[in-house]
C-alpha cells in the first residue's frame, strides 16, 4: 500500500527533499499529498513544486510559536481533505495543538537534531556543542503534546569532532537525518499496512 502523507515546514526543506527523492527512488512507499508551509515564499515550497507536489502557504495568524485556532482548524481540514494518513513535520516551526493532535492521534511524526531527551528545543546542535558532548545525533519521533517529546521511532548518534563550529556540526547531523527520516517513515508506513 502506498501510504498518503502530508509534510509541514517552514524552512529550507532538505528533508523534505530527501523523502521526495526516497519517493522517486522506489524506497518509500508513501505518496506526498500536500506540502504545507507557515512562511510565504519558503525554499520547502519550491522543493515541493520541482517534484511536481501541491504545495500551499498557510498564514499562520498572529501568534509566534503556534497557529491560530483558526488556522489550525483549517490546517486539519486541508489535510483531511486530502486524506493523508501521517503529518510529518520537517522542520516545522509552530508547535502543534489539541485541534491537530485529536484530528492525528499517534499520526504526527518529527525529526529533531539530538538524541531526545538530551537537548529538546531550537538549536540543538549548539546546546550539544556548548554541553561539551562527544556524541549527538538525530531522533524521529511521535509528536504528543510536549515540545520535542513522544515515543521514539528512530535514533542515531552522530560523532561531535574537536574543531566543530555550530555549522559543521549541524551539517554532520543533516546527512543523517536525510538517510534515517525516510528509513524511519518507511518503517512506520510498512506497519501502517492493512
Ligand atoms: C532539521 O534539522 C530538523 O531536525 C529540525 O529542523 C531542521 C529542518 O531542516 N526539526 P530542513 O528544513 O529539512 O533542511
Amino acid at each position: 500500500m502506498i501510504v498518503p502523507i502530508a509534510i509541514l515546514g517552514s524552512g529550507k526543506g532538505s528533508n523534505c527533499r530527501a523523502i521526495l527523492q526516497h519517493i522517486r527512488d522506489g524506497k518509500l512507499s508513501a505518496e506526498v499529498k500536500v506540502v504545507i508551509s507557515d512562511v510565504l515564499g519558503a525554499p520547502i515550497l519550491d522543493i515541493a513544486r520541482e517534484f511536481g507536489v501541491p504545495n500551499t502557504y498557510l498564514p499562520p495568524g498572529r501568534f509566534r510559536t503556534r497557529l491560530e485556532p483558526a488556522a489550525e482548524a483549517e490546517l486539519v481540514e486541508m489535510l483531511q481533505e486530502a486524506k493523508v494518513e501521517l503529518v510529518v513535520l520537517a522542520g516545522f516551526m509552530r508547535v502543534l495543538k489539541e485541534q491537530m493532535l485529536s484530528a492525528f492521534p499517534r499520526r504526527i511524526i518529527n525529526i529533531h537534531p539530538s538524541l531526545l531527551p538530551k537537548f529538546p528545543g531550537l538549536e540543538a546542535w549548539k546546546q550539544a556543542l556548548v554541553g561539551g558532548e562527544k556524541v549527538t545525533g538525530v531522533t524521529v519521533h511521535f509528536v504528543d503534546e510536549q515540545i520535542d517529546h513522544g515515543d521514539v521511532i528512530a535514533q542515531r548518534a552522530v560523532p561531535v569532532l574537536s574543531g566543530d563550529t555550530p555549522e559543521t556540526l549541524h551539517a554532520r547531523i543533516q546527512t543523517v537525518e536525510h538517510i534515517l527520516y525516510p528509513e524511519a517513515l518507511e518503517n512506520v508506513c510498512q506497519q501502517l499496512q492493512p
